[in-house]
C-alpha cells in the first residue's frame, strides 16, 4: 500500500520503474544537496527511503532557484514526471536509484537550522543523540530498531491474539507491587500524606484477571522499577505480559515457544520445536550464572572433593563452613606472563573473590603453581584429569561462599569466552532455566526474600522445606534465556490460600503486613481460583537482542541515561512551591 496523502501521492522509497513517465508528488527531507555548477542534485528522505530530484537551470528557471535555495534538512514537496537515469548514473546502493524527477513544481514547506551533529554519522556522543532523540531518529540505523520494534509487537500481537488471548490494559497508579525492586511513588493530592505506587509489573492484576475468568490475558505493558541502571535495565520498560489459566509450566513453556518462534523468524533465525531446559542448580553449577550463555564452552567443574584429601587448609576451611570450590580450564594460555597472570587475579577480585589460584601446564609437560605445595602428585593428578588439561592450558579456581564462588566464576568464564574470541556472534542459543530456589537470604534485610515473587508455588516435593529449610526449597519458576541474557521470567502461582500463608511467613511477614499488603488479593482468592501460570518477556531486551545492539536505550523511542535523567526534556524536574504545598510536600533537600 503506498503512503499516499492529500500532499504526497508516493513515498520517496516507494517509486519505481512502473512509474516512469507518470506524474509523481513527494514530500520530505532534503538529505543531500549536490551543486555541480548548473545542475544541482537533490536527495529527498522521508520514511520509506530516499529519492533524487534534479534542477537544470535551462529546463526550468523557477525550479531551480528554489533548488539554490535548498539546505540540509529543509523539508519541501515535489512534482515532476519520472524519468530513467542516464545508466552511467545508476546508484545501486538506492532502491530508487536507477530513476529520477526533474520537479516542474518545489515548494518549501520548512526551513532547518543548522543540526547540533551530522546525521549517519558513527563519531556522534550517545548524550547529545539523547537530548536531540527527534534528530536522531532521523537515522536510519534508530529508525530501522523502532521499525523492529514495531514489527515484533504486531508479530506478538498477531500470534497471542491467534492463540485466544485477549489484551487487557491494567492500571498505572496502584498500590505496592510484588517484585521487589524500589517502586516509583506519586503523592496524592485528595488524600493527603498517601501515595500511589507505579507498577514493577501487572502481576498482581493479570493474577485478578484469572480469578475474574478471562483465562488467557496479554498485554504489552509498561512497567516502572526504580533500581541500579545498566545497558540491559531502564527505570521505565515494556513487558510482554501474559498469563493463563487450568495451565502447568509445561503448557506455558510451549506458548512462549510457539512465540519466539514467530518472533525469531523476523530475523531468519528458526527456533528449535522444543528449547532445551536446564535446571537452576545445573546452571550455576556448569556456568556460575542462571543466565548462561551457552554460545561457548568453558564449562566449570568441582574439586572440592579432591582438595578436602588435601593439606589446601585454607580451602579446606572455606568448604567445612559451608563454602564451595569451582574451577575453569582456559587452552593455550600457559604463556601468558606473571604480570598477566596477576591481573586476573585482581580481575578476580574486582568481581568479589578474595584470591584466585591457578595451575599453569607447560609444554615440557610440567606443571607450575603457588598452590602444588597443598597437593599430593596424585591429587595433582586428578585435578589435571578432572580438568582434561593439555600442555599449554591453564586452570584457574576460587573457594568462597557459593554466592561469590559462583558469580566470580561465571564473569571470568565471560571474560574469556570475550578476550579469546570464543563467542560466535551469530550463533543463538535459547534455553529454558527451571526449578528456580523459592527463598534466598537477604544479608540486608536480615531475611529469606522472594527470588521470584511471593505469589509463586513452591515445588510440592518440597514444600516442608519452606518452614524446615527455606534455603533449598525449590519453586515452580523458569526464566527463558537467550545468549547469555534473561528474556523472561514467570511462574506457576500459587491458587491456595494456606499455602500463600505459609509463604508469607516463611518470608517473614506477620499476618497484619500481609493483611495490609496484600490483604485484597488473599481476599479475592477465597472466591474460587483457577490454576494460572504466567510469564512475563522483557520487550527491549528482545527487540535489542534480535537488532544486534548492546542497550536497550537504542530500541526505545525516548530512553533515560544511566542516571534516570531524560537529557530530552531534563526530566525528572523540579515541582514549584505551589505544586509542593497542593501535594502537602516539604521538601528536605534544596533544589535548584
Ligand atoms: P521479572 O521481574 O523477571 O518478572 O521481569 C520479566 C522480564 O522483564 C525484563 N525486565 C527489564 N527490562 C528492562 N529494564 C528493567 N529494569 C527490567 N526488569 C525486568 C526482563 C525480565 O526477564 N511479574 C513477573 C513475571 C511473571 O511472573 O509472570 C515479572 O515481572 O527481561
Ligand atoms: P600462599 O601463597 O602460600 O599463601 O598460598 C595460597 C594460595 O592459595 C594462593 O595462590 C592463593 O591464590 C590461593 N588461595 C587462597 N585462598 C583461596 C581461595 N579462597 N580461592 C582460591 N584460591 C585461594
Amino acid at each position: 500500500m503506498l503512503t499516499t496523502t492529500s500532499m504526497k501521492s508516493h513515498g520517496c522509497g516507494e517509486i519505481t520503474k512502473n512509474e516512469i513517465g507518470k506524474e509523481v508528488t513527494i514530500a520530505g527531507w532534503v538529505s543531500a544537496v549536490r551543486d555541480l555548477g548548473g545542475i544541482i542534485f537533490v536527495e529527498v528522505r522521508d520514511k520509506s527511503g530516499l529519492f533524487q530530484l534534479v534542477s537544470d537551470p535551462k529546463k526550468n528557471p523557477q525550479v531551480y532557484d528554489i533548488f539554490q535555495k535548498l539546505r540540509d534538512e529543509y523539508v519541501i514537496q515535489a512534482t515532476g514526471i519520472v524519468s530513467q537515469r542516464p545508466e552511467e548514473t545508476y546508484n545501486d546502493k538506492l532502491a530508487t536509484g536507477y530513476i529520477e524527477v526533474y520537479p516542474t513544481a518545489i515548494k518549501i514547506l520548512s526551513t532547518a537550522a543548522v543540526l547540533p551533529f551530522p546525521l549517519n554519522s558513527d563519531e556522534v556522543g550517545e548524550d547529545i543523540r539523547l537530548k536531540y532523540r527527534y534528530l536522531d531518529l532521523r537515522q536510519e540505523k534508530v529508525i530501522n530498531c523502532l521499525k523492529l520494534r514495531h514489527e515484533i509487537v504486531k508479530t506478538i500481537r498477531d500470534y497471542l491474539n491467534s492463540q485466544n488471548f485477549m489484551e487487557v490494559e491494567t492500571p498505572i497508579l496502584i498500590k505496592t507491587t510484588p517484585e521487589g525492586a524500589r517502586d516509583y511513588l506519586v503523592p496524592s493530592r485528595v488524600q493527603p500524606g498517601k501515595f500511589y505506587a507505579l507498577p514493577q509489573s501487572p502481576q498482581i492484576f493479570k493474577q485478578l484477571l484469572m480469578v475474574g475468568g478471562i483465562e488467557r490475558y496479554y498485554q504489552i505493558a509498561k512497567c516502572f522499577r526504580d533500581e541500579d541502571l545498566r545497558a540491559d535495565r531502564q527505570p521505565e520498560f515494556t513487558q510482554v505480559d501474559m498469563e493463563m489459566s487450568f495451565v502447568t509450566q509445561q503448557d506455558i513453556m510451549n506458548m512462549v515457544e510457539g512465540l519466539l518462534k514467530q518472533v525469531f523468524r523476523i530475523v531468519g533465525y528458526e527456533t528449535p520445536d522444543k528449547i532445551p531446559v536446564m535446571t537452576y542448580q545445573e546452571a550455576m553449577d556448569k556456568y556460575g550464572s542462571d543466565r548462561p550463555d551457552l554460545r561457548f564452552g568453558l564449562e566449570l567443574f568441582d574439586i572440592g572433593d579432591i582438595i578436602m584429601n588435601s593439606n589446601f587448609e585454607i580451602i579446606k576451611d572455606t568448604l567445612k563452613a559451608g563454602g564451595i570450590v569451582r574451577a575453569i580450564k582456559i587452552p593455550g594460555i600457559a604463556n601468558y606472563s606473571r604480570k598477566e597472570i596477576d591481573d586476573l587475579t585482581k580481575l578476580a577480585i574486582s568481581y568479589g573473590a578474595k584470591a584466585l589460584a591457578n595451575i599453569m601446564y607447560l609444554e615440557d609437560g610440567t606443571a607450575k603453581s603457588p598452590v602444588l605445595k597443598f597437593l599430593t602428585e596424585e591429587q595433582a593428578e586428578q585435578i589435571k584429569q578432572r580438568a582434561a588439561a593439555k600442555p599449554g592450558d591453564v586452570v584457574f579456581f576460587v573457594a568462597d561462599k557459593p554466592k561469590v564462588t559462583y558469580d566470580v566464576m561465571g564473569r571470568f568464564r565471560l571474560y574469556f569466552g570475550d578476550r579469546l574470541g570464543l563467542i560466535d556472534k551469530n550463533a543463538h542459543a535459547l534455553l529454558w532455566v527451571v526449578d528456580f530456589p523459592m527463598f534466598e537470604y537477604s544479608e540486608e534485610d536480615n531475611r529469606y526474600v522472594s527470588v521470584h515473587h511471593p505469589f509463586t508455588m513452591p515445588n510440592l516435593e518440597d514444600i516442608d522445606k519452606m518452614e524446615s529449610d527455606p534455603a533449598h526449597c525449590r519453586s515452580i519458576a523458569y526464566d527463558i534465556v537467550y545468549n547469555g541474557t534473561e528474556l523472561g521470567g514467570g511462574s506457576v502461582r500459587i491458587h491456595d490460600g494456606d499455602i500463600q500463608k505459609r509463604v508469607f511467613k516463611a518470608l517473614g511477614l506477620s499476618d497484619e503486613e500481609t493483611q495490609e499488603k496484600f490483604g485484597f488479593m488473599i481476599n479475592a482468592f477465597k472466591y474460587g481460583t483457577p490454576p494460572h501460570a504466567g510469564l512475563a518477556l522483557g520487550l527491549d531486551r528482545v527487540v535489542a537482542l534480535l537488532a544486534k545492539t548492546d542497550s536497550i536505550r537504542d530500541v526505545i523511542a525516548f530512553p533515560k541515561n544511566s542516571a534516570a535523567k531524560c537529557l530530552m526534556t531534563d526530566a525528572p524536574a523540579t515541582a514549584t512551591e505551589d505544586q509542593l504545598r497542593e501535594l502537602h510536600l516539604r521538601l528536605t533537600v534544596k533544589t535548584n
